[in-house]
């Protein structure tokens, strides 16, 4: 596809929709939307868009898209920018929509259940504003002091609380997307079930902003979870307490909020990072297990039974943190692995694989016989609990950037392989966006790419929205 260049009057053009102030084209603006999280990009390698803009409403949001089209220009939707598959990166450069100006909470309605939010807003902030109105979205990427909340309807984004309350979709009860040609459109609404037509929603979500721009979306609350037990389950290595993870979820009859593992490298990764002194002597890995539920003595129940299986299963010792606080503390290290990690170990590639839960023991095993099939460190985190982890290939500091760069390549393609073979996925949370989609276009399948393009061609026939992502 040939895009269209930016030119003087479409710039002009651009400034009468949204107003001269919410349209930049200094190098400062366009470098902040240049790069997301995404650690594979080369330091030097910046992705720069022509111009970006900050629309307010959907109707700008329209008028840009239509513009867009007129001329052949792409456009690439942003929000915080901690997206860890280069969703957010104008490859093609053109405009940037930036979700800054769309980032109110217009309401929190108690009686209906739901909140009202504009893309912008930034998730732990919706947290906060429930919580107010005792109510809770239960949504809970790591990065949800800083991710937006469009940003997680772009990726149906998962999270610490996925093994119980599911991932993004599961709360998006209604949106107002913004389709590619321009056309406003109305999907879902403050209703707790909706089977009337196709279901665009759920495409939209989870389409990496591809199949549109969404301006407004509406959220499912639920009670507060008052009762909360989170236990940091200590073990003597990997393989003992990944092993228990399975066993949790098939025979304590409970099914956790939560279910993370994190090994002895990331642990103290991030304990280190943010000073935090949990024990640490003789920790091969550990597991972070919560628990929830609105009766005290049911959740204790649930915590002393999950517990037992710990111990019976080879935990070395289990700390229980049930106040505020500790749990924080807690968390707050399980959030931090990542960006402790990367600071720790600047070049590494860090990926999102999934597979059946029932796999999972097995899977690290083989993630390990890989890691020393080739010589590397492949420190692992993540949901264990869904079968969603993070296992990171590490440069070794003796070989050099080109070895690394072939290296790197390979064994990233033999975990895919891995994931593909143990009947997993190659994203569970972040994406395919730029970062996989060579390998996505492998491992799909024919049929598969054939449908999902067919459905691109049909809703966005110039191609201007996000090109370059996914397939
Ligand atoms: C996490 C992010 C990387 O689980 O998904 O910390
Ligand atoms: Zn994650």
């Amino acid at each position: 596809m040939k895009y269209g260049m930016l030119t003087e009057k479409i710039l002009s053009e651009l400034k009468d929709i949204v107003g001269d102030s919410s349209v930049w084209i200094t190098q400062e603006k366009l470098l902040s939307c240049s790069r997301d999280q995404t650690i594979t990009l080369k330091t030097d390698e910046y992705i720069m868009p022509d111009v970006v803009v900050a629309p307010s409403n959907a109707e700008e949001v329209s008028k840009i898209l239509k513009l867009a089209n007129k001329h052949l220009i792409p456009v690439t939707p942003r929000g915080g920018g901690t997206g860890l598959s280069g969703g957010a990166l104008p490859i093609h450069g053109g405009i940037v929509i930036s979700d800054e100006k769309l980032n109110k909470i217009i309401e929190i309605d108690s009686e209906n259940m739901v909140a009202v939010v504009e893309p912008g807003v930034v998730t732990s902030d919706i947290s906060t504003a429930a919580i107010e109105k005792k109510l809770w979205y239960a949504g809970y990427p790591m990065s949800f002091e800083s991710c937006h909340i469009g940003g997680n309807i772009a990726e149906n984004a998962g999270g610490g609380n996925a093994v119980k309350y599911g991932v993004t979709i599961r709360y998006v009860l209604g949106l107002e997307v913004v389709m590619p040609t321009g056309e406003i459109v109305n999907l879902g609404g403050k209703l707790m079930k909706d089977v009337s037509g196709y279901n665009l929603k759920e495409l939209i979500v989870g389409s990496e902003g591809t199949l549109g721009y969404v301006t407004k979306i509406i959220l499912k609350l639920q009670p507060v979870m008052k009762s909360r037990v989170v236990l940091l389950v200590l073990f003597k290595d990997t393989e003992t307490a990944i092993s228990l993870v399975p066993k949790i979820m098939t025979e304590s009859g409970i099914l956790p909020k939560s279910i993370e593992f994190i090994d002895r490298n990331c642990y103290e990764s991030s304990c280190k990072y943010l000073n935090e002194e949990l024990p640490m002597e003789g920790v091969g890995a550990v597991l972070l297990i919560e628990l929830d539920g609105s009766v005290d003595e049911h959740v204790e129940h649930e915590a002393d039974k999950v517990g037992v299986i710990c111990s019976e299963g080879g935990a070395v010792e289990i700390y229980v943190a049930d106040n505020a606080t500790t749990r924080e503390r807690i968390w707050s290290v399980r959030r931090n692995v990542d960006e402790a990690m990367r600071l720790q170990y600047p070049t590494q590639v860090g990926q999102d694989t999934v597979v059946p839960i029932a796999s999972i023991p097995k899977y690290v095993k083989e993630l390990e016989k890989l890691a020393q099939k080739h010589g590397v460190l492949i420190p692992i985190y993540g949901h264990a609990g869904d079968g969603n982890l993070h296992p990171s290939v590490l440069k070794k500091n003796e070989i050099s950037m080109e070895e690394w760069e072939t290296q790197k390549h390979i064994v990233e393609y033999e975990i895919f392989k891995l994931t593909h073979n143990m009947g997993g996925a190659i994203s569970g949370e972040h994406g395919i966006g730029t970062k996989r989609k060579d390998i996505f276009t492998e491992l799909a399948g024919e049929t598969h790419l054939y449908f999902m393009k067919k459905i691109k061609e049909a809703l966005d026939p110039n191609n201007i929205m996000n090109p370059g992502k996914i397939f």
